[in-house]
């Protein structure tokens, strides 16, 4: 292995520049050359190599969002699109690719690597949801930004003694949701990963307010439902008011947390390693506080679990 390439696809995750940084540097400082690939796998196809140097990589550690740029390519299904991706890697003399994403972006990986092109994965959504690692980067930064939202909406619930809906992203998965509700305090989280009953919601609302609370929040995860459509039964089944809050992606953004930018270093150096070992169609993780590496398909054909203690907490500690 003389020269590997570092890609971000898929939705940006804030710590995706902390782990560029990490492939650059580490890969650099075992000897390999390195090239940054713009706009994810249409970069490939578009040939959009940027050589790499330890200081193109400089000052960009706290930033969010990604130096690389990132999107979404469904073409990237297509065999002859892989074809032409691995003919474009080798005419640039490169022989390895690190995709940093989310698992929509493993499956290209996992392609290419079949194809005999060697990748490796590290995971990068904001949502969690990767099966085979306990914490994806991007995540701790989204909660945290949740959260603090959370906090700000929940003074001028208190002020005015209203009920609020706060809506969060992560697709399927309703692990900010469902972190949020216990770092937040929330009255309750509604998540895809356990059936929404609006009945008890209603009940559980009702008894807090005959007990003297005021205001309430509540979390709903976008895999459920929006937040105006959960408004909208609260209104027509019980006469509840609520006012809604769309919190969108303002929770992509933003400096990453310590957390995150520890997560992507590890994983980025990690990564470069696997590589230069020979190992491929792997994506790195983190288990038990301990690096891991797992195949790739693990990642899109499992199951993303997510931890329901926190469900039953939040409602123990809001009753
Ligand atoms: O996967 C990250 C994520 O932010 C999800 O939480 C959300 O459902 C989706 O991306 C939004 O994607 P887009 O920015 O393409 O609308």
């Amino acid at each position: 292995m003389k020269k590997i390439a570092v890609l971000t696809s898929g939705g940006d995750a804030p710590g995706m520049n902390a782990a560029i940084r990490a492939v650059v540097r580490k890969a650099i400082y075992e000897g390999l050359d390195v090239v940054g690939v713009e706009h994810g796998y249409q970069g490939i196809l578009e040939e959009r190599f940027q050589p790499m140097t330890l200081g193109s990589v400089g000052d960009i550690i706290q930033r969010g969002g990604t130096m690389l740029y990132s999107a979404r390519y469904p073409q990237f299904k297509e065999d002859d699109v892989q074809q032409q991706a691995i003919a474009n890697l080798k005419k640039h003399g490169i022989d390895g690719l690190v995709v940093i994403g989310g698992d929509g972006s493993y499956r290209g990986a996992m392609s290419l690597t079949e194809k005999g092109f060697p990748c490796v994965g590290i995971p990068g959504t904001i949502d969690n949801d990767i099966p085979g690692t306990e914490y994806t980067i991007g995540f701790d930064t989204a909660l945290n930004t949740v959260m603090y939202s959370i906090d700000r909406i929940r003074d001028t619930a208190t002020s005015h003694e209203n009920s609020f809906i706060v809506e969060v992203m992560g697709r399927d998965a309703g692990d900010l949701a469902l972190w949020a509700g216990v770092a937040a305090g929330a009255e309750a989280v509604i998540i895809p990963e356990v059936d929404f009953n609006i009945d008890r919601l209603i009940q559980r609302l009702t008894k807090s307010s005959m007990r003297g609370k005021k205001h309430s929040i509540m979390i709903v995860a976008e895999g459920v439902m929006s937040g105006h459509e959960l408004a909208k039964q609260l209104k027509e089944k019980a006469q509840i008011e609520t006012r809604v809050s769309v919190l969108g992606h303002m929770q992509r953004g933003g400096s990453p947390t310590a957390r995150d930018r520890v997560l992507a270093s590890r994983f980025g150096g990690r990564a470069v390693e696997l590589l230069i070992e020979g190992k491929s169609g792997v994506a790195v993780g983190i288990r038990n506080h301990l690096l891991v590496d797992y195949q790739l398909s693990e990642a899109y054909e499992g199951k993303h679990e997510a931890d329901i203690s926190l469900y039953a907490l939040t409602e123990q500690l809001s009753i």
